[in-house]
């Protein structure tokens, strides 16, 4: 059986997403499959590497530059080559393929490459169309959450029009509503791309013109002070959870910086929490999964205040798979090897196809 990986992407995770595909190409058992590599660059172009039948070396032996053949790098300071294609051709026929899409963000997360995958009838990883869609829209996910009965911070959403049409009673409504600081954060992106975290009036303002560069639709909400936790949720119709991980950060903005590039954030697993309050951040993150219709995989994030009020922050369809995120390492605090996780998630993608063929 292959594996095809579908990893970097033109999203702000990019670098993330080949650092993930490394570690998951580590955890792969070679005597059952073999992996077809498949980069996109920043520009969007679909590279097809040489066929690995062994765990990757590095991070930058996946990272791939244009050439008339495939080759791995096999010196430092040797850069590795994929072919261009289409990419509809990733589909072989005869071929059985199971696509691992390790894409974060807009086009990766967000259903479109899932909708993709759908029309060329490939089995793939992780959440179907709807759930990555909902997932990755915040405003989507916030009604879906509601109706849940999943607590969150209160909250106003509105579009670009509204904005251009009523920005004066737009801010007197999240002033009404909402207490400040708050954070404006555009729809649909992801790592912390057009968010602020504002204080009065005017910045509030500012930071919706910021927003509205990355998307059509808004989201204004109140700003908390608390700790941030997260939960593992793995599985398809019958999924589970892991233990919650709490991170412990030095500064009170969670951003891409430090998320990712400085990789100040230090995780705790298991959070030191009361029992009670993590029973119900698991059972808030698999009604979460739930409401959003996950398959697959989830992070889900939470806040927690010092008197252990929960609220959700978001859910998350493809978390990051670096040796350093919290989604592996939640479920090896748990009892579960990257390597078993990987192999479930493979067999997961499998049964919801099965599953949806016999539909058909
Ligand atoms: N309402 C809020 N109150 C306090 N901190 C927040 C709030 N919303 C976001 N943050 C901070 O900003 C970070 C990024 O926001 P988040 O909604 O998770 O965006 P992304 O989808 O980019 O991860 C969070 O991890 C958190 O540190
Ligand atoms: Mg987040």
């Amino acid at each position: 059986m292959k594996i095809t990986l579908l990893y970097g992407g033109q999203s702000a995770e990019h670098d993330i997403s080949i650092i993930s595909a490394h570690s998951i190409c580590q955890a792969i058992m070679y005597n059952y499959y073999q992996v077809q590599p498949i980069y996109i660059t920043k520009t969007g172009q679909w590279l097809k590497a040489p066929l690995l039948e062994g765990p990757s070396t590095s991070p930058e032996q996946l990272t791939l530059t244009a050439g008339d053949t495939a080759h791995w790098a096999s010196a430092p300071g040797e850069v590795s080559s994929g072919v261009v294609i289409n990419p509809g051709e990733i589909k072989v026929e005869g071929e059985e393929t199971i696509v691992f899409p390790v894409l974060h963000g807009p086009n990766g997360e967000d259903g479109t490459i899932q909708g993709f995958l759908e029309v060329l009838g490939l089995p793939y990883v992780g959440a179907g169309v709807t759930a990555s869609a909902n997932g990755m829209d915040k405003i989507i996910s916030k009604r879906l959450f509601d109706n849940s009965n999943i607590p969150q911070v209160p909250y106003e959403a509105f579009d670009k029009r509204e904005w251009r049409e009523s920005s004066e009673e737009l801010i007197q409504k999240c002033e009404g509503s909402l207490l400040y600081p708050l954070f404006v954060k555009p729809a649909n992106m992801g790592s912390s791309v057009g968010i602020s975290k504002v204080s009065d009036r005017q910045e509030l303002a500012e930071a919706i013109e910021v927003a509205l560069k990355y998307d059509r639709r808004i989201v204004v909400e109140q700003g908390i002070t608390a700790d941030e936790c997260e939960v593992a949720v793995l599985g398809n119709d019958d999924a589970h959870v892991s233990e919650v991980g709490k991170l412990l950060k030095e500064s009170e903005f969670y951003d891409y910086e430090e998320k990712y590039i400085n990789n100040q954030v230090i995780m705790q697993i298991p959070a030191d929490l009361p029992e009670a309050v993590a029973e119900k951040i698991q059972d808030y993150a698999l009604k979460a999964y739930r409401a959003i219709d996950g398959s697959g995989l989830s992070r889900v994030d939470f806040f927690v205040t010092s008197s252990y009020d929960v609220y959700i922050n978001e859910i998350n369809t493809m978390p990051g798979f670096t040796p350093y995120s919290m989604y592996p390492n939640l479920w090896k605090a748990t009892g579960l090897n990257t390597r078993d996780l990987i192999e479930e998630l493979l067999q997961l993608a499998l049964r919801r196809f099965n599953a949806k063929q016999e539909l058909n």
